[in-house]
């Protein structure tokens, strides 16, 4: 047997462990938005720094002002081979809300559906089972001489967050994590049995928007008709967003965006996207937004804006009659082309400005954004993972694009000058960032066997 055939089997003998591993690491609650959660996101740091050595990597943690970067690296079993740089993150999404779960977000547990064993717990899917992928498929290379390739992983806990440590990092750090090519577990296939390699991902920008009036609550009957209601203000600005054909109305936000090129939309047209699935799986029927589009062209190729919440005034059970001082809504913009974060975020704060009534204040509260990036298609190492994924899985890897941010991927190109490979094995129907989030077993398993096969490949 060759080294590979070797490796793909012990992959499939050590699978049982591998996934004790897995569920060991789903038991830390690594949430990085919860400042409850920040000594759960360094234990889960240590643990990887603890799986890389015993897979015989030199690894350790690297504090920055956020949470860790973990680094780990391994040499080739021979020389002269290519150099990899692997990145997932272990930190996840809030678990809320914890009533709709089945079984507790960080007690994973193994369910059988129909379509298989499913592993659920937060973080299943995204992205502690897509990192796992890659860590054992290393295991297994260990035991046949090491790793085809030089690989120096990166591990982040912030990713969920828009990664804020990240740009200072690999400022400090260029040289160490410079690489032939970057290697991203963080994203899907095209379905349960089509392999799927992530040519375009949409950029993000997300602001927060708190209104003032009265220096107080107020009694609606006492000053009702009188005092202005910043939710009343908010809710007419909010609803101006968007234009009745479902365009967003922030002057120039659609600069920099533009249509898809021939190449890439025959490409997407081929693989046969049925809209009607993709909404009826989530209770809709009809795609909202921009008119006279697709929606597979909506959530791939078209930027968007949207109110992720509201708050203000009084929500609880039963009436209470307050004059609310403050409301406030957080928003967030999903970019694609050239949009530029900046801009966009200035916009919006402009246009709230500018409807503000007398007497009612804005204040603003931003985040860094992360621009739209699209990866060459025609790339030496692309098609050899393509070749990989086909014959880990017996069919051709889809070209994809994806409606979500992956804040690094731009960072690499930018910072360090290197593309990335997006090789991810998630499903529609993991539920990330919702509740009762999985991963499927053959998506774990098989996962480790693909990236193993891509290795070899990019080693051959
Ligand atoms: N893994 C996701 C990105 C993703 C989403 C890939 C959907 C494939 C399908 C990533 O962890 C994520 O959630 N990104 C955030 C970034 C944000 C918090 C800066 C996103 O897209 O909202
Ligand atoms: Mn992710
Ligand atoms: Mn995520």
């Amino acid at each position: 047997m060759s080294i590979i055939d070797d490796t793909l089997a012990a992959i499939d003998a050590d699978a049982g462990q591998a996934l004790d591993r897995l569920f060991d690491f789903l038991r830390i609650p690594s949430v990085s938005a919860s400042p409850a959660h920040v000594a759960d996101c360094q234990r889960a740091a240590e643990w990887l720094v603890a799986q890389l050595v015993a897979i015989g990597f030199d690894a350790a943690i690297h504090p920055t002002d956020g949470k860790p970067m973990v680094v780990g690296t391994i040499k080739a079993a021979r020389r002269d081979s290519p150099h990899v740089l692997f990145y997932g993150h272990y930190d996840v999404q809030p678990p809320d809300p914890l009533d709709l779960w089945r079984s507790p977000p960080f007690e994973p547990t193994l369910e059988t559906g129909p379509d298989g064993d499913r592993i659920v717990a937060r973080g299943a899917s995204d992205d502690k089972g897509q990192l796992l992928t890659f860590l054992e498929a290393c295991r297994a290379f260990q035991k046949f001489g090491g790793p085809p390739c030089a690989i120096t992983v990166l591990f982040e806990g912030e990713e969920e967050i828009g990664s804020p440590s990240l740009p200072a990092f690999l400022a400090d750090n260029a040289k160490r994590l410079s690489a032939d090519v970057a290697l991203v577990c963080d994203t899907g296939m095209w379905n349960a049995t089509t392999p799927a390699i992530t040519t375009a991902l949409r950029g993000i920008v997300a602001d927060e928007v708190i209104l003032t009036g009265a220096n107080r609550d107020l009694h609606s009957g006492v000053y009702g008709g009188a005092a202005v209601n910043p939710i009343h203000v908010l809710a007419r600005i909010l609803g101006d967003l968007h234009a009745a054909d479902g365009a967003v109305a922030l002057p120039g936000f659609y600069d920099g965006v533009e249509e898809l090129p021939d190449e890439i939309r025959t490409q997407w047209e081929e693989l046969d996207f049925d809209a009607a699935a993709f909404l009826g799986e989530v209770g809709l029927t009809t795609p909202a937004g921009e008119r006279d589009r697709t929606p597979l062209e909506l959530v791939w190729s078209r930027p968007t804006c949207e109110v992720n919440g509201i708050s203000g005034g009084y929500s609880g059970e039963g009436v209470k009659t307050v004059l609310p001082a403050k409301a406030s809504a957080k928003v967030s913009f999903r970019l694609v082309g050239k949009q530029n974060p900046d801009k966009v975020v200035q916009s919006f704060r402009a246009f709230v400005t500018a409807r503000l009534p007398a007497d009612v204040k804005a204040e603003f509260r931003g985040h860094a954004g992360s621009p739209a990036i699209t990866l060459p298609i025609k790339n030496e190492a692309l098609r050899r993972a393509r070749r990989a994924l086909e014959a880990e899985w017996g069919k051709p890897a889809a070209l994809i694009g994806c409606g979500g941010s992956i804040p690094i991927v731009g960072a690499f190109k930018r910072d360090l000058n290197m593309d990335c490979l997006l090789v991810g094995f998630a499903l529609e129907d993991d539920a990330m960032h919702s509740p009762n989030e999985k991963y499927q077993r053959t998506s774990f398993h098989k996962g480790a066997r693909s990236w193993a096969r891509i290795l070899a490949a990019l080693a051959a």
